[in-house]
């Protein structure tokens, strides 16, 4: 009993030396935590290649160009439908495979089927376009700046198509009910329009919004809604003859356009559809293109596909526990209090209830059990040095078993070394066997008591971060085993692993470390752990075969096989910053940044926006210094200045650009369910949901299944009657999304998903016949 009082009278002169005691400390805390956050996401992808302009004079306007317009001069016959069966396949042709990205990165994003042609300077071969009169091959074709090459001469641009080709094209559209998307043409009387002009020279804006979404509704975009074009080169038009041509997007007055003009049509030709865009699109680089893209996709493929929609906005905050070393100022460290994360519950309140319908945002944090028995061994030696250090020794000893797992600063490996199993050193103690802290020790500590509250816990999702945060390139399995086990004793005992959002199955590995070292990996393994995150500035821990997909750990690369590695985004907030000075001279200092704070800011929304309207659920980096609220000052966002934490003022401005643009849920999952696949529960679910694996994995999983999906046209009606799905052998170890532009006669006791304006997706499950459903109302072709 003596002791217990004692303790407790301890904790209170204690806390008060806490703060210079930190800053004097020998330990080694997070110093090993440096490569994190430092690289700009870079494309796996090679560059695309730079097409110089010409001028000319076009419809006696002088114009630099490096498009065509629309070859003229190409007989358009009849629109007949004749087809009974189209399948959905998206036919692209590009220049090349590098600008073929624009065309299929956002089919790529819902997993819409596709098929890339690219058509070089002499031409091509064109597939065949249908196996029977009554049998398409694709359900759409887009053609990117025409495919046109610059001949030199009078000729000048030219389409590498030829016009025999495109009469093909032309005629299986119109026999088979099949719609075209143009993009970067140059406007002419082809598509209904006249160029005024092309634009803009470097730094020129001219926004561009979307003016009618009338025909393609369920894009879910917002009309009206400004986007930047800066770097998007672009040719202003107006419609000269609008029965063929209605205007679906906008540019805004600029310098040398005093007037809106039109950025793009929607031309019917004598039944015979397209889409035409008079901008290039880069979504390798550009948020307006991966905004846009969702106008093309919904039109041509009439919100009918295999494939889903969804924004899932994973903010993961590394370090909880831990005090940081601040970049700068140099010297000074920072540890998170309760205060500052009582102000992100409710802003995280505030945040869900600005969001579209349908939505669910919360942060997630990764927790490092040591900080909070670190914070009790500042304790014990503030006291054991000015008071009785016999009784006050027993009985820290008693509480806190041995204190606080602490080692020297660890040398840092090469980014990517790749440990020989079995080597290494161990800097855990010998005699680090059980878990020995008792809950009187982990209450000393504030923050775990903020935590451990279950009104504060449940608002956030939480995962480990291991124990100490030791490197683990280097490590061993015995200390690897201790930084995974210790860390979940850790967290079962202080509450937090009963938590209504808790990940089990996963952690984010310290500072990314340990996934080319076996050792760690199978320790991972052994204690339940089977994904981990993964830094996207980091190629050999992306997905080369494709950017939706994780990595799978193989014993060549990784020394072990068969660890997830989900992808997740760097941001420059970085991790040892809690206020904007400090993370915009980072930037600088080792970025390439350049500017303000706002300037970052900007950077973060066109970059992130960016991989959230590109469909990437990727969760994003960020750590427990950015939460500092209480010393931050107030950030302008959209005309609002309002007192924000850094993550505060990234996920504001990411999310109300988001709003802005699009009125589509965005939902958060936790760690383990961004690998498991276990949708939110929104959804109307109509049967039990299925097993199913890892929302990365099951994304490869159903990849690998072949789904292929076929309009059932009726060409007497001229509509679109149903859909008819089949994969390989029709079956597949997981569920295929179906999403339909209104409702279906029958679900057929599928899980279905719809939320808030979202359409209706059926996840259906093969069992070995195609799945056919017939739409509630026919589509007119
Ligand atoms: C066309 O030229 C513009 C202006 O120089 C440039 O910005 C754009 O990238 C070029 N397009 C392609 C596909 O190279
Ligand atoms: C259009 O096609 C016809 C027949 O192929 C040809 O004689 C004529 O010169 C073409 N006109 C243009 C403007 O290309
Ligand atoms: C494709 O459809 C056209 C009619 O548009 C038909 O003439 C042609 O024979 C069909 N091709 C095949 C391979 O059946
Ligand atoms: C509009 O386009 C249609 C189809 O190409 C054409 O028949 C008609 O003459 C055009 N009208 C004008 C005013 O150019
Ligand atoms: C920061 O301080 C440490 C020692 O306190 C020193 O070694 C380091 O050079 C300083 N860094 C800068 C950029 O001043
Ligand atoms: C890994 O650890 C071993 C043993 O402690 C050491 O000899 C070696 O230099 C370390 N390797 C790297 C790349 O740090
Ligand atoms: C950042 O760069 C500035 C200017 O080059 C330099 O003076 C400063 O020491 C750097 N700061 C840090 C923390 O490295």
């Amino acid at each position: 009993m003596i002791s217990k009082v004692v303790f407790q009278s301890a904790v209170l002169a204690a806390s008060i030396s806490f703060i210079t005691a930190a800053s004097a400390s020998p330990q080694a805390k997070i110093s090993n935590a440096k490569p994190e956050a430092i690289v700009i996401p870079s494309a796996v992808r090679g560059p695309v290649p730079v097409v110089q302009t010409v001028s000319a004079e076009i419809n006696n306007v002088a114009v630099n160009s490096n498009t065509s317009a629309i070859t003229s001069n190409v007989t358009t016959p009849a629109a007949v439908v004749a087809a009974t069966t189209v399948k959905s396949t998206v036919l692209i042709l590009a220049r090349d495979t590098a600008s073929s990205y624009s065309g299929y990165s956002g089919l790529n994003g819902y997993a819409i089927p596709y098929q890339v042609v690219v058509v070089p300077q002499a031409g091509v071969t064109l597939p065949n376009l249908n196996s029977s009169a009554t049998s398409g091959n694709y359900g759409a074709i887009v053609i990117l700046s025409e495919v046109s090459y610059d001949y030199g001469g009078t000729l000048g641009f030219q389409s590498a198509l030829t016009s025999a080709q495109l009469a093909t094209l032309y005629q299986y559209q119109n026999t088979f009910g099949v719609r075209m998307v143009r993009l970067d043409v140059f406007p002419s009387a082809d598509s209904g329009t006249t160029a005024l002009g092309d634009c803009c020279g470097d730094g020129v804006e001219q926004l561009l919004s979307i003016s009618d979404t009338t025909k393609f509704p369920t894009s879910g975009l917002k009309t009206g809604a400004g986007v930047s074009t800066q770097g998007l080169y672009h040719y202003p038009a107006t419609i000269t003859n609008s029965s063929i041509a209605t205007e679906f997007i906008q540019f805004a007055p600029a310098a040398g356009f005093s007037t809106t003009s039109t950025a793009g049509v929607i031309n019917n030709i004598g039944g015979r559809q397209q889409m035409v865009f008079f901008i290039g699109f880069a979504t390798d680089w550009s948020a307006t293109s991966n905004l846009l893209q969702h106008a093309w996709i919904h039109w041509a493929t009439r919100g009918l596909y295999t494939g889903f929609r969804r924004v899932n906005l994973n903010t993961q905050v590394d370090d909880m526990f831990l005090e940081s070393d601040i970049y700068s100022p140099n010297g000074t460290t920072f540890q998170i209090t309760p205060a500052d994360l009582a102000q992100h519950v409710t802003w995280m309140a505030t945040v869900n209830a600005k969001l579209n319908a349908g939505s669910n945002y919360f942060v997630e944090v990764g927790h490092n059990g040591n900080g909070n028995i670190e914070v009790i061994d500042f304790d014990w030696i503030g006291y054991s040095k000015n008071t009785h250090v016999t009784l006050g020794f027993h009985c820290w000893h008693l509480e806190c078993g041995s204190g606080p797992i602490e080692y020297g600063d660890q040398i840092d490996t090469p980014l990517e070394f790749q440990k020989p199993l079995g080597t290494g050193t161990n800097l855990w103690p010998a005699n680090a066997l059980l878990y020995p802290y008792t809950t009187v020790c982990t209450n000393l500590d504030a923050l775990k008591i903020w935590w451990a509250t279950p009104a504060n816990r449940d608002v956030f999702a939480h995962v480990s971060h291991t124990f100490t945060h030791e490197d683990e390139n280097n490590a061993t399995y015995y200390d690897v085993t201790r930084e995974i086990s210790w860390n979940a004793a850790w967290l079962s005992q202080v509450g937090i692993a009963s938590a209504s959002k808790f990940s089990p199955k996963g952690i984010i590995p310290p500072a990314i470390t340990g996934l080319h070292n076996g050792d760690a990996l199978r320790a991972w393994k052994d204690n339940g752990i089977v994904n981990v995150v993964g830094d996207n500035t980091r190629p050999a821990l992306l997905n080369t075969q494709n950017e939706h997909w994780p990595l799978i750990t193989t014993v060549t690369a990784n020394g072990y096989d068969g660890i997830q590695i989900t992808p997740r985004w760097a941001t420059n907030i970085y991790y040892n910053c809690n206020l904007p000075d400090c993370t915009v001279l980072e930037w600088i200092n080792t970025s390439a940044g350049k500017g303000d704070w706002y300037a970052l800011l900007a950077v973060e929304k066109n970059t992130n926006t960016r991989h959230l309207l590109g469909l990437h659920h990727d969760p994003f980096m960020f750590h427990q210094a950015n939460l500092n609220y209480q010393t931050a000052s107030e950030t302008v966002i959209n005309g609002v200045s309002t007192k924000y934490s850094m993550l505060q003022a990234w996920v504001e401005t990411v999310v109300q650009e988001m709003i802005r643009v699009v009125n589509w849920p965005i939902i958060s999952l936790k760690h383990d369910d961004v690998s498991n696949l276990r949708l939110p529960l929104h959804g109307h679910i109509l049967t039990p949901r299925p097993q199913i694996a890892t929302a990365f994995a099951s994304r490869m999983a159903r990849d690998a299944c072949g789904a292929s999906l076929a309009f059932n046209v009726d060409p007497t009606a001229q509509t679109i009657t149903g859909v008819t799905l089949t994969t390989t052998g029709n079956t597949c170890s997981t569920t295929i999304p179906v999403t339909v532009p209104g409702a279906v006669t029958s679900t057929q006791g599928f899980r279905t998903e719809q939320i808030g304006s979202d359409p209706l997706t059926i996840w259906v499950q093969m069992s070995g016949l195609p799945v056919t459903f017939t739409l509630s109302t026919p589509i007119s072709l």
